[in-house]
């Protein structure tokens, strides 16, 4: 079979099959040079992480491989900080329940949240083959700047708008992230719920909108959802989920074992009350409960509200309050090293596509 190889040859990988970022833990070096140094194209989510910590984990790629890989980051959202007091006290006192049980006192003062323009610095200087961002459209120039220090930029759509909005602000290639996907919605347009089309009517609508290469990501778990995906029009696909359960991903061990849990019907849902933007884990006793809760603060200030309860409570295993992103195709989750995980994608996408002719 011929793969894509538009955006596969500007990036300078053998197959077109991506890690999707993931940050927060799941995304580690080790997961990440895995994927590149089986031909495919591995990725550090970085939204999270501060400078120094961006620049351990690429160096920490480098030494693992030498293919190529891509850094992500968040695009920056306008934001109040620190977060107006009396809603900070709400919110926080409807969290303070799970708190005591945790054993954790009253919060404190709340990190920031961390400074864009630092990490993009920073991307500068190291110079992955590939930026992605998610949330958001970069400035034009930004995205030159990039291009002259030779690092390719993609960015994430959840509607055709925004994959033009991207697209004239000069990105390599568009991602489309379907209702399915797990993690953080990347609407920037439009709220949420008006952002949510799935993988099969959103890439083709995409191809469709845009000249640059389109990306599929939400759903895809085997090599049957990526025939899919080209047959759509896409030029690479990108998985998440499918890559979560792997061994190289730092993902807690409760998160892998309850992908692999997942009940038959769907398992996963929406919720705001974790980070104050939409994002879509496997549903747990936290989500339940504050499904209905007016007192979730916007993001970021809500993700830096709950970080501590979090880091808490995977720390003592209780799956009950940690946040277990995952998409729509969990229970096809199959761990294993991902570099085997990426050469059976392949296999099952070339047989997909024999078996059809
Ligand atoms: C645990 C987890 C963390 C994620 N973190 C990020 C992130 O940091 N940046 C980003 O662009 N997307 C993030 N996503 C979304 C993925 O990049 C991608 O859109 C999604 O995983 C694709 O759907 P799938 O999970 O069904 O494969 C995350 C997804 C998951 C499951």
């Amino acid at each position: 079979m011929t793969w894509p190889r538009d955006l596969a040859d500007r990036l300078g990988v053998r197959l077109p099959i991506f890690l999707a970022p993931m940050a927060g833990g799941p995304s580690t070096p080790a997961l990440a040079a895995a994927v590149s140094e089986a031909g495919g194209l591995g990725a550090l989510g970085c939204g999270y992480s501060a400078p120094e910590q961006i620049r351990a984990e690429v160096e920490e790629v480098r030494r693992r491989t030498q293919a190529p890989f891509a850094v992500n980051l968040f695009a920056p959202e306008p934001h109040d900080w620190p977060p107006p007091a009396e809603p900070l006290a709400r919110a926080a006192s409807r969290l303070q329940a799970y708190r005591d049980e945790l054993g954790l006192g009253p919060v404190g003062d709340l990190p920031p949240p961390p400074d864009f323009d630092a990490q993009l610095e920073l991307v500068l200087e190291l110079r992955p083959r590939a930026l992605s961002i998610t949330s958001g459209a970069l400035p034009p120039a930004r995205v030159k700047t990039l291009h002259d220090a030779g690092i390719l930029v993609m960015a994430t759509a959840t509607t055709p708008a925004e994959a033009e909005v991207l697209e004239a602000s000069g990105v390599d290639a568009v991602v489309t992230q379907g209702a399915e996907a797990g993690g953080h919605r990347a609407n920037f347009l439009a709220p949420g719920e008006r952002s949510f089309i799935g993988t099969m009517a959103l890439v083709p609508r995409v191809a469709d909108a845009v000249k640059v290469p389109v990306v599929a990501a939400g759903g895809i778990m085997d090599g049957r959802g990526i025939a899919a995906c080209l047959a759509l029009g896409a030029s690479a696909v990108s998985l998440g989920t499918a890559f979560l359960a792997c061994d190289e991903s730092g993902a807690a061990a409760a998160h892998k074992a309850a992908l692999r849990a997942a009940p038959g019907d769907d398992a996963t849902g929406l919720t705001r009350a974790f980070s104050g933007k939409p994002a879509r884990g496997l549903v747990n006793r936290f989500m339940r409960e504050q499904a209905a809760s007016a007192d979730v603060l916007p993001y970021p200030a809500q993700n830096q509200l709950t970080a501590g309860l979090r880091r808490e409570a995977a720390r003592q295993g209780r799956s009950d309050l940690m946040s277990f992103w995952a998409g729509q195709g969990a229970p096809l989750a199959r761990g294993g090293p991902a570099g085997r995980l990426l050469a059976a994608l392949a296999e099952e996408a070339e047989a997909a596509l024999r078996r059809l002719g």
